[in-house]
C-alpha cells in the first residue's frame, strides 16, 4: 500500500510492489502479501516477529500489520514479538494473551536469541553465579517460645530446597534454642540481632559469641540502626564486634544506611562511607569474603516507604565501589542486602537490581507466607 506520505490516506492506493512511482512510499502491506506471510505463519512452529509491516499508528495503514497480528496470534506455533512497535501493534490488536511471550526489547531480544551478551543480563547471570542471594528475617523484639516455634516450623516447611537462596532467621534471644530445633537439618541459617565484643565476663545482661553459637547461631546482625539509635550503638563498637563474630567462626551481617535527614542534605554517601569505614576498621580482605552487608536506608524502616530499586542500586553500587577502593577484588564477591520496608510486592524489582544481592526484612518475615513468597521472589 503506498502514498505519498503518511497524512495521505486519501491518496493510499495497493500497487504491485515495483509499480511504486517516484513520488509515493510504502506505508503498509497489502493484501497478497498478508496472504503469503500467513500461509507461511499458519505452518510456522516458532515465530519471532520483530517490526510492524508499515505506519500502523495511522489507521489507514494499519490493516497489514494487525491481519499479521492476529495470524500470528491465532497460530498454534510458539510465538514471540519483540520490539517496542510489534509490541504496540499487537496491544493495539488486544492480542497479547494469545502470544507465548512479548517483550519491548526488539533488537535486544534478536540478539540475545542470536547467542549474543547483553551486558544486563550477563550482570544479572554473573550476580547469581558469584553470589548466592540471602534472605533475612530479622523478628526484632517479637515473639515467645510457642509463636517462635510455630513461626519456625512453617518457613521450614514452606522453604524446602534452598539451594536458590540463603535463608537466614533472626530471633530474640531467648527464642533462639527453641528456633534451632525447629530448623535442624534444614539448610535455614539462625542468626542473632546483636551481640558483645567480649568472650566473656561481668557484663550484665550481655550474650557472648560462644552463647550464640551454642545456641545454633551461623550469623549475627550488627549495628541495626535501631540499635544505633536506641542503644547508642557506634561505628567503633560495630567494629568491636565484628572483630569479635569473626573471631569465633561467625559471620557478621552489618547493618548501614543514612537518615532521612542525611539523605535530604545530600549526606547520605557520606554516613555511609563513615559507617564503613568505621565498621571495618582493620580488618583484611580475607574478612570482607565473610561479611554479610545490609543498606537499611532508616527513613524507609517500617515505614511502609521502600527506596525505590533504583535509589536501592544508587547506594548498592555506591558501596560496592567503595568496598573495591578498599579491599579490591574480593568486593565482587560480597552480598550487599536491602532492607526497609521490604514485601512480596516490591522484592522482584528491588532482587533485579545488579548490586542487591538479598534482603533484610522486618514486618514482612514475621507472616510465614509473606516471608515465603520473598524467599521465592522472581528475577
Ligand atoms: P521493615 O521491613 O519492617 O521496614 O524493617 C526492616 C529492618 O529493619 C530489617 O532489619
Amino acid at each position: 500500500m503506498v502514498s505519498s506520505g503518511i497524512d495521505d490516506a486519501a491518496g493510499a492506493r495497493i500497487v504491485p510492489a515495483d509499480a511504486i512511482s517516484d513520488n509515493e512510499m510504502g506505508l503498509d502491506i497489502g493484501p497478497q502479501t498478508v496472504a503469503r506471510y500467513a500461509e507461511i505463519i499458519r505452518s510456522a512452529k516458532t515465530i519471532l516477529w520483530n517490526g510492524p509491516m508499515g505506519v500502523f499508528e495511522k489507521d489507514a495503514f494499519a490493516a497489514g500489520t494487525i491481519s499479521i497480528a492476529k495470524a500470528v496470534a491465532y497460530s498454534e506455533a510458539i510465538s514471540i514479538v519483540g520490539g517496542g512497535e510489534s509490541a504496540a501493534a499487537i496491544a493495539k490488536a488486544e492480542l497479547e494473551k494469545m502470544i507465548t511471550h512479548v517483550s519491548t526489547g526488539g533488537g535486544a531480544s534478536l540478539a540475545l536469541l542470536s547467542g549474543h551478551v547483553l551486558p544486563g543480563v550477563a550482570a544479572l547471570n554473573d550476580k547469581l553465579k558469584t553470589r548466592t542471594p540471602v534472605i533475612a528475617g530479622n523478628w526484632k523484639m517479637h515473639n515467645t517460645w510457642s509463636e517462635a516455634r510455630a513461626l519456625a516450623r512453617a518457613i521450614r516447611k514452606g522453604v524446602g530446597d534452598t539451594a536458590r537462596v540463603e535463608v537466614v532467621i533472626a530471633p530474640p534471644f531467648t527464642a533462639l534454642p527453641v528456633a534451632a530445633e525447629e530448623i535442624n537439618g534444614s539448610g535455614v541459617t539462625l542468626a542473632a540481632q546483636n551481640v558483645h565484643w567480649e568472650d566473656k565476663g561481668a557484663f550484665t545482661g550481655e550474650i557472648s559469641t560462644a552463647m550464640l553459637k551454642d545456641a545454633g547461631c551461623g550469623m549475627v546482625i550488627l549495628g541495626h540502626s535501631e540499635r544505633r539509635q536506641y542503644f547508642g550503638e557506634t561505628d567503633e563498637l560495630v567494629n568491636r564486634k565484628a572483630r569479635a563474630v569473626l573471631r569465633a567462626g561467625l559471620q557478621p551481617i552489618i547493618c548501614i544506611g543514612e537518615t532521612l535527614s542525611e539523605r535530604e542534605s545530600g549526606k547520605h554517601e557520606e554516613t555511609v562511607s563513615k559507617q564503613l569505614a568505621g565498621g571495618l576498621d582493620g580488618l583484611t580482605d580475607e574478612d570482607l569474603l565473610r561479611i554479610i552487608f545490609a543498606y537499611e536506608p532508616v527513613w524507609a524502616i517500617g515505614t511502609g516507604r521502600t527506596a525505590s530499586p533504583e535509589t536501592a542500586q544508587e547506594m548498592h553500587g555506591f558501596i560496592r565501589g567503595w568496598l573495591f577502593d578498599k579491599f579490591g577484588k574480593n568486593a565482587g564477591a560480597v552480598r550487599i542486602l536491602y532492607g526497609g520496608s521490604v514485601k512480596p510486592d516490591n522484592i522482584d524489582a528491588l532482587m533485579r537490581q545488579p548490586d542487591i544481592d538479598g534482603a533484610l526484612v522486618g514486618g514482612a518475615c514475621l507472616e510465614a507466607e509473606s516471608f515465603l513468597r520473598i524467599i521465592r521472589f522472581q528475577l
